[in-house]
C-alpha cells in the first residue's frame, strides 16, 4: 500500500495521524512535536535500565528497546516514538565489529581504508538486525494508532565516515582521502551501505514503523560540490528505495544551511532543519517543496521557561501554519538537560495560538 493513500485513512487529530499527516504536508490540527534523542542520558528512566544494560544489550533485547522507547513518549507526551536503536548496528552484520567506548563514543576497531577492506564487507546478513523490527512491533502493539512510530537509519556518508575513521572525527580527513583518491572503492562501499540499510528499512517498515528518518547527521562536513558529487546520488537511491517501501522519509543532517537546496533533491518528504540557519528562510530557500522538521537549538532547554518559550513560539510563528512543520530541536538532547524543560517545549507548542486568528 502507498504511503500517502495509508495516511489519508487516519485521522486529523490521533497522535500518530497528526505526525504522518505533517510528513506528507497535509493540515493538521496543531503542530506534532518529538525530539531526537527523546530516551537518552538526560532522563533518569534510562539511565536507571543503563545500570544494568549496556547500550549494545538494550538495542539488541527488543522488550528493553521498547520499554525504554514507549517510557520517553508517554513521558514527554510527544506525537511520535523513535525507536530506541543505535547508528551503527548495521556495521556488525556487515563483518565490522565496533563497540561503545565509555564517554568516548563509538570504535571500530579495524576501519576501512582500502579496497580489499570494502570488498570483503557483506550485505547479505541483514537478516541479523531482526531485533530492531522486534522491538518497533512491541512499540506498535503498545501505542496502536495514537503515536506516530519512526523507524530510523543512518545515511550513507555518514555511516561511511564512522567506517573509514573508527569512530568521530572533527575533520573527516581519513573520509575525504578515501573519497578523492579511491573513488571506486568509496562508490562501492556506499553502494554496499545503501543494499543493507534499505534490507533494513524495509525490516522496521514491515514491523509498523510510519516514517523512516534517515540520519546523515554530518553530512555539513561536506562542501556543496563534494556533496553533490560524492554523496547525492546515492542518498537519492536510498531515499526512493525506502519511500517504495510505502513510508514518507525524513533526512536530517546538522550544519546543512548551504546544503540543503541540495539534500532536498534526494526526494525526501520532510528535511531536518538545525538552528543556524531561521527556519522560515531555511523553508523559503527550499521552495517550501518539502516539509521540514527542528529547529530548536538543544542548548537552549537550558534557560528558563520564559526564554524556551518565546523561542519556540517564534520558530512557530515562521512556519505560519503552513502545512508540513513538525516541531523538534536542531540536534539532540544533551545529558544534563532538565527533563521539565522538555515537557514544557511540549505544553508550548501545544498552547500556541498564531497571532492571526
Ligand atoms: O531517542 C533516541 O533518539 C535514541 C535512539 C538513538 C541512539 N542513537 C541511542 C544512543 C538514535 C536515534 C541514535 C542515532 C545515532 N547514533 C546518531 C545520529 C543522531 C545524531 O545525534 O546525529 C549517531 C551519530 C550515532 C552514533 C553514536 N551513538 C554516537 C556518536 C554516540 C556517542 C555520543 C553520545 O551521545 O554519547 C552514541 C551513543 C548513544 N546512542 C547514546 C544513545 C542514547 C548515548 C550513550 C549511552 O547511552 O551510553
Amino acid at each position: 500500500e502507498n504511503g500517502a493513500l495509508a495516511a489519508d485513512a487516519l485521522s486529523l487529530s490521533a497522535h500518530g495521524g497528526r505526525f504522518v499527516r505533517a510528513c506528507l504536508r497535509r493540515p493538521v490540527d496543531r503542530t506534532p512535536v518529538w525530539f531526537l534523542r527523546q530516551a537518552g542520558r538526560y532522563m533518569p528512566e534510562y539511565m536507571a535500565v543503563r545500570k544494568h544494560h549496556s547500550l549494545l544489550d538494550i538495542c539488541k533485547r527488543p522488550e528493553i528497546a521498547a520499554e525504554v522507547t514507549i517510557t520517553a513518549a508517554e513521558k514527554l507526551d510527544v506525537d511520535a516514538a523513535i525507536i530506541f536503536a543505535d547508528l551503527l548496528l548495521p556495521f556488525e552484520c556487515m563483518g565490522l565489529p565496533f563497540e561503545f567506548q565509555a564517554g568516548e563514543g563509538p570504535v571500530v576497531h579495524h576501519p576501512v581504508r582500502t579496497l580489499e577492506d570494502v570488498e570483503r564487507l557483506r550485505t547479505d546478513k541483514a537478516s541479523e538486525l531482526i531485533y530492531v523490527a522486534q522491538a518497533i512491533e512491541k512499540v506498535v502493539a503498545h501505542f496502536k494508532d495514537r503515536l506516530g512510530i519512526i523507524g530510523f537509519c543512518g545515511a550513507p556518508y555518514t555511516l561511511a565516515s564512522y567506517m573509514i575513521e573508527g569512530g568521530g572525527t572533527r575533520q573527516y580527513i581519513e573520509t575525504k582521502k578515501f573519497m578523492y583518491r579511491q573513488p571506486d572503492a568509496w562508490k562501492q562501499l556506499l553502494d554496499k551501505l545503501v543494499t543493507v540499510l534499505t534490507a533494513y528499512a524495509r525490516q522496521q517498515v514491515e514491523a509498523g514503523a510510519d516514517v523512516i528518518q534517515i540520519f546523515d547527521s554530518w553530512a555539513g562536513s561536506l562542501s556543496v560540490e563534494d556533496y553533490r558529487e560524492f554523496v547525492l546520488p546515492v542518498t537519492r537511491q536510498l531515499v526512493r528505495e525506502v519511500q517504495a517501501l510505502g513510508v514518507p522519509v525524513i533526512y536530517f543532517g546538522v550544519d546543512t544551511a548551504s546544503l540543503l537546496p541540495s539534500m532536498r533533491e534526494t526526494g525526501a518528504d520532510v528535511l531536518g532543519l538545525d538552528w543556524r540557519t531561521p527556519l522560515a528562510e531555511a523553508w523559503h530557500r527550499l521552495d517550501y517543496g518539502c516539509a521540514v522538521q527542528g529547529n530548536l537549538d538543544p542548548i537552549t532547554l537550558f534557560a528558563e521557561p520564559d526564554l524556551i518559550r518565546n523561542r519556540v513560539e517564534n520558530i512557530l510563528a515562521q512556519a505560519a501554519n503552513r502545512p508540513g512543520h513538525i516541531f523538534n530541536l536542531g540536534h539532540g538532547i544533551v545529558p544534563g538537560t532538565p527533563v521539565e524543560h522538555v515537557q514544557a517545549v511540549v505544553k508550548f507548542v501545544r498552547e500556541y495560538k498564531p497571532a492571526t486568528l
